[in-house]
């Protein structure tokens, strides 16, 4: 099992702190759906923007593009998405519980021990229409992947960028499938968003670049601060391949519920513009201006989840920690990541200490994501800034009405150094970036 955090820890704190609520509460919730709250979406933009950075930005062979969650039908008939995007699902004749068959160890109910139905494949693309007429020839699909929006665009992409191979189409959104057995929080859900890559590139070379995409994609969580030992890689067998893949790799993450797959990254081989190309009548192939050769090419795909990345971030984060006797809990995330960058906590709201207090918030907001707050005692702020990874929180008392300087406390030394309040946005923005927060720490007796 993971570095022993509880899921029910990490979903208590996600609620308590805004960062992940259930969808529809007051209406009693809605299976497998969840809504980020105010610290939640900070954390998830951060994901994002991390990923689009070191795919799209720091790259000059990858474009980003935002495609249609609808999208023509006949994609998911040449995709194989209608045909073979299924799961077996049986039903249990008593409690009427489905299940995945392949969840199913002795043949009766897990729930109730019933008999169950034999099992039948379910497709998993949630179906509506387009159009006021229900008819099943506007029937359409809400996109299973954001895979199939990059294929089709290649063509257009590829003249629009004048690039060459190979090249790389970067995606981020939301994905629907109706899973039989969604769960573990917002590891396995209805909704949710991906974050895929679709790297085009000429026959032949595909396997140095399946290796290539598999080391970079694995660095990248190391990077994001994942503790190494509780990433691995996991090799697909032949019998697991997807129907489409020549190979495919997944980086798992130990999860509390076990080692379960955080990104999947796929040799597509030519199958997807083969397909596209068959069903739409366009010829697909590439012109390679070099070897005057025309081909399709393949496809090496690091597909990860935005929602499991989070998890996975704040499960790897999660600390309870002795401090002076009192556990404290904190979320060791990374400060790119964390919601909030700075904490402003006036000492107490005391009418003398609010205005320099508001002045240093106004100071600081156009630079970072910064908090204001004054409730209840200093003691219980840290903690609260503490449990949503706020690295650096700001205390303005009455010596700074003298001094004009303000106390930075680190979160996870808990050391204290006094600035001026004019170098207060350069130290952070240097703390921010690495630079070492040198000061002894105040409560030395602190205990993992
Ligand atoms: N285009 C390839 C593709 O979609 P996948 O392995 O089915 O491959 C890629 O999905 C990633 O999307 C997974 O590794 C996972 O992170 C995320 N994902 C897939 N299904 C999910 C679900 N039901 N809930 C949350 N994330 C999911």
């Amino acid at each position: 099992m993971s570095s022993n955090v509880k899921m029910e820890k990490i979903v208590s704190l996600c609620k308590r702190r805004g960062f992940i609520f259930p969808s529809s509460e007051i209406y009693g919730g809605l299976n497998s759906c969840w809504d980020y709250g105010p610290m939640g979406v900070e954390l998830k933009h951060n994901v994002k923007n991390a990923w689009w950075k070191a795919i799209v930005q720091e790259r000059d062979d990858v474009v980003g593009i935002d495609t249609s969650i609808m999208m023509h039908p006949s994609i998911w008939k040449a995709s194989g998405h209608i045909d073979s995007f299924t799961d077996p699902l049986v039903e249990c004749k008593s409690c009427h519980l489905r299940w995945r068959a392949g969840e199913i160890n002795n043949e009766r109910c897990p729930q109730c021990g019933g008999e169950l139905t034999e099992p039948h494949m379910f497709n998993l693309m949630f179906k509506t229409f387009m159009g006021p007429i229900e008819e099943e020839t506007d029937t359409i699909y809400l996109r299973p992947e954001t895979a199939q929006g990059m294929f089709v665009d290649f063509e257009n992409v590829l003249t629009t960028s004048r690039k060459k191979l190979p090249l790389g189409i970067a995606q981020i959104g939301k994905s629907f499938r109706n899973e039989i057995t969604p769960g573990n929080f917002i590891f396995r859900t209805r909704e949710f968003e991906q974050m895929e890559l679709e790297y085009f590139v000429k026959p032949g070379t595909d396997e140095h670049w399946l290796d290539y995409w598999v080391k970079e994609r694995f660095n990248w969580y190391i990077k994001l601060g994942i503790r190494e030992e509780n990433l691995r890689l996991r090799q697909h067998s032949k019998e697991e391949l997807a129907h489409y893949a020549k190979g495919c790799y997944d980086i798992e993450y130990l999860f509390p519920m076990g080692w379960s797959e955080l990104e999947g990254i796929a040799n597509r081989s030519d199958y997807d513009l083969t397909q596209h190309a068959k069903y739409s009548g366009k010829d697909l192939r590439y012109y390679d201006g070099e070897s005057k050769e025309r081909y399709i090419p393949y496809i090496i795909e690091p597909s990860g989840g935005v929602d499991r990345s989070v998890l996975a971030l704040l499960i790897d984060a999660y600390r309870e920690e002795i401090v002076e006797g009192e556990t404290r809990v904190v979320l060791r995330l990374q400060p790119s990541l964390t919601p909030m960058k700075a904490a402003i906590l006036p000492l107490s709201k005391n009418e003398r200490l609010t205005p320099l207090a508001k002045k240093v918030y106004a100071q600081l907001c156009p630079s970072f994501m910064t908090c204001y707050d004054d409730s209840q005692s200093i003691g219980r702020r840290y903690r609260r800034q503490d449990e949503i990874g706020t690295p650096f929180c700001i205390t303005i008392d009455f010596e700074s009405l003298e001094d004009n300087q303000v106390t930075i406390r680190e979160r996870d030394s808990l050391a204290q150094i006094r600035v001026p309040i004019e170098e207060l946005e350069k130290t952070l923005a240097a703390k921010l970036s690495g630079e070492p927060f040198e000061a002894t720490p105040l409560w030395a007796t602190r205990q993992k």
